[in-house]
């Protein structure tokens, strides 16, 4: 069967020929539908994250996906639509944050990541896998179902943000969502309903990103000219920041874009970077304000249910807008390449 993977040394994925897996037991077999490209494509492939299972010299890539059940396992039956969890326990062996059903908590090396480290992802024609990492979407979310992993990326850094402001009474109503790439609108279309919300981004306008931003209710900051940790006074304190740009000033920075009480989520991934900052300050500017700085990688699927739900409520027009580019599998190239006019890309596998 056809897989896009990226072979390691190379510098752009390749179209291989895979063998299609056999479901062991427990495990169901799933045929792909359509599988999300996201920043962290970009950096498995840029090979400063992840790479291929150990012993092997390749990686099938994509690890937000959706497919259709062909042979069912546990409560799966054939037809069911299913996504996929990322999270598989090294060497098959579990361990304690498996056994809690707590994967996402594993720190690296505490477990694999499907079509980022060390196993193979789904942009494949087929995959399988146990039907306890597999989460039932309904039939008519299929086509926007590869949205839910970076949904339920979202959702457990907001489950972590408010759980660390829990033993107060806490009512945040500014949001600062930090990156305008496919996460960050997303959390805005998240926000919106319960925020007043502002996006930073770099671009200059006409843009998509910002059409829809402003199509959203939120309003778009430009970071050129105002920097993060100016945005109160420019605009307002937040008391929730949601970091999606993997720029590590920016998560510095926006202790001091925080409100009394606020709370920040750092999710980008950078590589090291030394600079400069006033380590005094923003140690006392915590302290004094009771703020928060959480870090939150991955998600589990209390989060993929959860995001599913939060798909289902979006709104059809912002889904179309953000899905940019769709791409059948044999021109897989295209999918890979960055422009300023595509936002989401989906491959996608023969119906
Ligand atoms: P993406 O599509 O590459 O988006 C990143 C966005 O941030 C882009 O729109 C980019 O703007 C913007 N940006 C970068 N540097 C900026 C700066 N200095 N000022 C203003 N905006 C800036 O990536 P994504 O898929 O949305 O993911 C965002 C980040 O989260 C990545 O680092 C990714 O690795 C990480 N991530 C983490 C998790 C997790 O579990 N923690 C999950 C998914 C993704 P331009 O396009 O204009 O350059
Ligand atoms: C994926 C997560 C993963 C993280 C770190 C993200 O893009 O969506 O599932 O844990 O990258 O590798
Ligand atoms: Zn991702």
């Amino acid at each position: 069967m056809r897989a896009i993977g990226i072979e390691r040394g190379a510098e752009r994925p390749a179209l291989l020929e895979v063998p299609r897996p056999d479901p062991e037991s427990g495990e169901a077999l799933v045929r792909t539908l359509r599988v999300g490209v996201d920043g962290t494509d970009h950096e498995v492939i840029a090979g400063h994250h992840g790479g291929p299972p150990a012993g092997e010299d390749h990686l099938v890539l994509g690890h937000e996906a959706v497919g259709v059940v062909e042979a069912g396992a546990g409560p799966l039956e054939p037809d069911d639509i299913v996504v996929p969890t990322v999270r598989r326990p090294p060497n098959g062996e579990g361990n304690r944050y498996f056994e809690r059903g707590e994967a996402d908590m594993a720190p690296p090396g505490a477990a694999l990541e499907r079509g980022i480290d060390g196993a193979h992802g789904f942009m494949s024609e087929y995959f399988t896998s146990p039907a306890e990492y597999l989460i039932e979407v309904p039939a008519d979310l299929a086509e926007w179902g590869f949205l839910v992993e970076p949904i339920s990326i979202a959702e457990k850094a907001l489950e972590l943000a408010y759980a660390s402001r829990s033993s107060f009474g806490w009512e945040p109503e500014t949001a600062l969502v930090l990156g305008n790439g496919s996460l960050g609108l997303l959390t805005v279309a998240m926000l919106r309903a319960d925020y007043e919300v502002y996006c930073v981004g770099r671009r200059d306008r006409p843009d998509p990103t910002i059409d829809i931003i402003e199509a959203l209710g939120a309003t778009y900051v430009d970071s050129r000219e105002t920097p993060v940790d100016e945005v109160p006074a420019v605009y307002e304190p937040a008391d929730l920041v949601f970091e999606a740009t993997g720029y590590a000033k920016h998560a510095f920075r926006s202790v001091e874009a925080l409100g009394p009480n606020g709370v920040a989520a750092l999710l980008g991934v950078p590589e090291p970077w030394t600079f400069e900052v006033d380590g005094g300050r923003l140690h006392k500017e915590m302290v004094m304000y009771n703020k928060a700085v959480v870090g939150s990688v991955n998600s589990g699927p209390r989060h993929f249910r959860a995001a599913v739900d939060r798909l289902a409520a979006m709104p059809e027009w912002f889904l179309e807008d953000l899905l940019t580019r769709v791409v059948p599998v044999e021109s897989f190239e295209a999918a890979f390449e960055e422009s300023k006019t595509t936002i989401k890309t989906a491959v996608e596998f023969e119906p």
